[in-house]
């Protein structure tokens, strides 16, 4: 088994980051919903976003519903090939209702792309993104984010739900992955 510490270069986002972050993220969030009369559906793209998305709603002051999709891009686990495929859907229809949509980490911007057109035609009321993270040195696609954590480099990272190979999700702040162990 690999020791947790032994995988990462490079702390890029602490535990204090976080904690101070999440803070200011759910009073923002907090603020834009407060005067809505919709309902309010917040939308964890699983599985990387599982880890934030619980840290965020629990420090939100709003009446609010969750649910779930899983997607996957077709094609190489590491490169987003911009065709979408859904794994897992809504368990709720959506229809006028504030969708605040949660996830890990906007990279290329093409699967948040294709989620934002989708849940569009379902007839939401509006449409929010909150991301922990953004590379934005990597867009693809020009996506409006809402709500940002924290913008980091062009490095693979895990940790705070962000996984490789499913693996070390559990870390309790955002790390670089070491070059030797992805090879
Ligand atoms: P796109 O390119 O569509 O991709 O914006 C977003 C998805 O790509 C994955 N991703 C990462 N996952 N560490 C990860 O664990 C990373 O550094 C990373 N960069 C992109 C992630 O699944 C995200 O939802
Ligand atoms: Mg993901």
């Amino acid at each position: 088994m690999v020791k947790k510490v032994e995988i990462y270069k490079e702390i890029l986002v602490s535990e204090e980051e976080l904690d101070k972050r999440l803070d200011e993220l759910a009073e923002e969030i907090t603020e834009s919903y407060k005067n809505s009369e919709k309902e309010l559906l917040v939308v964890g793209i699983l599985r990387g976003a599982v880890i934030f998305m619980t840290n965020l709603v629990t420090r939100m002051d709003l009446d609010l519903t969750m649910d779930f999709m899983a997607v996957s891009s077709y094609g190489g686990s590491s490169v987003s090939s911009g065709v979408v495929r859904i794994l897992k859907d809504l368990e709720e229809g959506i229809k006028d209702k504030d969708v605040l949509i949660v996830e890990d980490i906007i990279d290329t911007g093409l699967t948040l792309d294709y989620l934002i057109r989708n849940l569009k035609d379902r007839g939401a009321n509006s449409i929010k993104i909150a991301t922990l993270l953004d590379k934005p040195n990597r867009r693809k696609v020009n996506v409006d984010v809402d709500f940002v954590g924290f913008k980091i480099p062009d490095e693979f990272v895990v940790g705070y739900g962000l996984d490789y190979n499913q693996k070390y999700r559990n870390l309790p702040f955002i790390a670089a992955l070491k070059e030797e162990v992805y090879s």
